[in-house]
């Protein structure tokens, strides 16, 4: 692969990089970037967790090739909130403890994000239905659930 430089938008940021067109976003947000939220899984685009937003979007960033990335918004889990002040999806979440291992964390919170953008209150089962594709091995599916709920304001609604 031939390397060229390669300009992104990340969690605001202007960034050039130096890579092939074709290097997975992924890669680049965790070894140049060193934007360690997104995770590796499954590297196929099946599990979830290396999920971003691009132009307010979830995209699986482990199959995205850095070239279609130019001119687009990408937004990574440490361009939502920070430790003291996260995002009310990430906070949702701490408040659910929703996580057991925690490796699936940022596709569920970047998926839910994507989610709650278009559909400020989902139902339980669009809810459901959005983040089936993100794979929880721990079987945290409860507590994932309550916390997107709680982000969208409906925790009580949800039987809580
Ligand atoms: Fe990208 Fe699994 S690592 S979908």
């Amino acid at each position: 692969m031939t390397q060229t430089t390669i300009r992104l938008t990340v969690n605001g940021g202007i960034h050039d990089v130096a890579a092939a067109p074709e290097t997975p976003l992924l890669y680049v947000l965790r070894n140049d970037l060193e934007l360690n939220g997104p995770k590796y899984g499954c590297g196929l685009g099946e599990c979830g967790t290396c999920t971003v937003l691009i132009d307010g979007l979830a995209a699986r960033s482990c199959v995205i090739p850095i070239g279609g990335c130019v001119g687009r918004d990408i937004v990574t889990l440490e361009g939502l909130g920070t430790r003291d002040e996260p995002d009310p999806v990430q906070q949702a979440f701490i408040d659910e403890q929703a996580a057991q291992c925690g490796y699936c964390l940022n596709g569920m919170i970047m998926t839910t994000k994507a989610l709650l953008a278009i559909n400020p209150q989902p139902t339980e089962q669009e809810a459901m239905a959005t983040l089936r594709y993100n794979l929880c091995r721990c079987c945290t599916h409860v507590e994932i659930l309550r916390a997107v709920m709680r982000a969208s304001g409906q925790l009580a609604e949800a039987g809580d």
